[in-house]
């Protein structure tokens, strides 16, 4: 039998357009309460049929007066499920629910004070806190029934609640970092309003997961791509917890990772998880597919392609395999189904290193409820070396596009060795967890230069080192000038045919993160 699924009863967030839906959704998740992020047009039924502990109204941008802005059924809010707005979402609960709101014609933007008096909600935070505000419109009369339980100077209503009706609003902003006491505040919302218990941990995932794959492929041999890459690292171990042999790994070696990669997968998953593997070392086929080529985009075509075919023939050896693990995540989940009925709608499109899509297979995705910060924590719980929990993303054509030009076996060896140089200081300095990505590019240029006594020719390296947040902008980082000095020394040093280094000072955008 089927355990009881934890996300069974989810809280439900009521996507309203806010930048900070997603947002709210993983915070909750911080909590340990499991959350879905659906879309606002969910009807009561929809949300009846899910048992939700509460519902959670986004932000949004949009006026709450405004002819296309997005409503929810008001029925909602007579399901007698708790349910908390956050700013966009309080407006809404006050306009459905007898209270006003006004464009009081001053925007309120940034840190604000607020004055809390003394509620459910903001139980056991200071009577004057900071609030993060970002809104035009304002809730000047709560809902019927509600008290006013928070002001602002500029915001006379920044939180109201009606806990002997589960209603509760705020106008600031809880789930982000600016709101010192958010958490708080999203916590006495769930634990104490809402009556949510904290058990959504990395422990309940993995039961949970390890259950549903059992369920799922029952005894029949499961198939997984291992990329070196944390997602499909955790995927494959969470399937091989649930049925052991029946799952092979294949791990196609292109030659392009870095120093040390290879060995790390292998000794990981063949000699300390015992997870049955197949070892490709296809080096040799992408390099001379590589032979002569520049294009960046061709590369990655070229990289891709050959992928699908080594995997393929591998899978063949194998017989008869009816599943293939996918490392999905929550967040392609909700990029490819929109916020209209996520979890329902999702295309597979997101495959781990680019999986043939005609393989006849059928698909496991164990990490599909989980964001990234949560497929690391239940990496960790899993046992998996600290190393690969916490790796910076890395490209599927890996080194290639990091090499400008064409790529060679001498060219990969100075890039590798530059990246390893790079990394063991950007680890001894405590950094590596900060920043984004951070790893060595080795550009089609060579320069002047003069070792010993004698002229050299040779190729610069850049240090590239980003912080982001998504990889969708990304701001260069100040790494420390000492940190950079012994890089550079090193690298100079160790690295024959390397006499110069030089240090990438450009966000994206205007650049992007790789070189190609
Ligand atoms: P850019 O260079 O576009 O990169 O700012 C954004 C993020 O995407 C990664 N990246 C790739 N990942 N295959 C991948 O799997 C690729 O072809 C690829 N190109 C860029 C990049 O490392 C960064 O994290």
């Amino acid at each position: 039998m089927q355990l009881p699924a934890r996300e069974d009863r989810p809280v439900l967030v009521l996507d309203l357009g806010g930048q900070y839906s997603q947002l709210i959704a993983r915070r909750v998740r911080e909590c340990r309460v499991y959350s879905e992020l659906v879309g606002h047009g969910i009807t009561p039924d929809a949300v009846r049929a899910r048992n939700p502990y509460a519902l959670v109204l986004s932000g949004g941008p949009a006026s709450v007066y405004s002819h296309d802005a997005p409503r929810v059924d008001p029925a909602l809010f007579e399901l007698g499920i708790p349910t908390l707005g956050i700013c966009y979402g309080a407006q809404l609960m006050a306009l459905e629910l007898g209270g006003r709101v006004d464009r009081t014609g001053v925007s309120e933007f940034g840190r604000t004070s607020m004055e809390a008096t003394e509620s459910r909600l903001l139980a056991d935070t200071p009577p004057e806190q900071t609030v993060w505000m970002s809104h035009r419109d304002t809730v000047v009369a709560a809902p019927k029934g509600a008290r006013v339980v928070a002001s602002s100077p500029a915001t006379p209503v920044a939180a109201f609640e009606a806990p002997e009706r589960g209603l509760y609003g705020v106008q600031f902003h809880p789930e982000v970092v600016h709101t010192p006491h958010g958490m708080d505040v999203l916590k006495n919302f769930l634990y104490r309003a809402a009556e949510a218990p904290p058990s959504w941990t990395p422990a309940a995932v993995i039961e949970e997961q390890v259950a549903r794959i059992r369920a799922q492929v029952g005894r029949e041999r499961v198939l997984c791509a291992l990329s070196g890459g944390v997602d499909s690292a955790v995927a494959a171990l969470l399937v091989h917890k649930a049925v052991g042999e029946q799952l092979t790994c294949v791990f196609v070696d292109h030659g392009l990772l870095r120093q040390d990669e290879a060995e790390q997968v292998v000794e990981t998953f063949g000699e300390h998880f015992h997870v049955p593997l197949v070892h490709v070392e296809a080096q040799e086929r992408f390099l001379e597919l590589l032979d002569g080529v520049e294009e960046p985009e061709d590369k990655r075509k070229i990289i891709g392609r050959e992928f699908i075919r080594v995997f393929e023939e591998e899978a063949r050896k194998l017989g008869d395999v009816r599943w293939l693990v996918q490392g999905t995540l929550y967040s392609d989940v909700i990029e490819s189904g929109g916020t209209e009925g996520v979890a329902a709608t999702i295309k597979s499109h997101h495959n781990v290193g680019g999986l043939p899509e005609d393989m006849k297979m059928r698909l496991v995705e164990p990490l599909r409820l989980l964001f990234k910060d949560e497929v690391r924590r239940v990496g960790e719980e899993l046992g998996m070396p600290e190393r690969m929990v916490w790796r910076q993303p890395f490209p599927g054509p890996g080194l290639a596009i990091r090499i400008i030009g064409a790529v060679t076996a001498e060219r990969l060896e100075i890039l590798r060795l530059a990246d390893a140089v790079l990394q063991e200081e950007v680890r001894r300095a405590g950094l590596y967890g900060e920043l984004w990505q951070s790893f060595a590019v080795l550009p089609a240029v060579r320069s002047v230069g003069v070792q010993g006594d004698e002229r050299t020719y040779g190729y610069p390296i850049v240090i590239r080192a980003v912080t982001s947040d998504d990889a969708m902008t990304a701001d260069w980082a100040r790494l420390p000038y000492d940190l950079v000095e012994t890089i550079s020394a090193r690298i100079v040093n160790e690295i024959p045919g390397v006499n110069r280094v030089v240090l990438d000072v450009t966000s994206k955008p205007p650049a992007t993160i790789e070189w190609e």
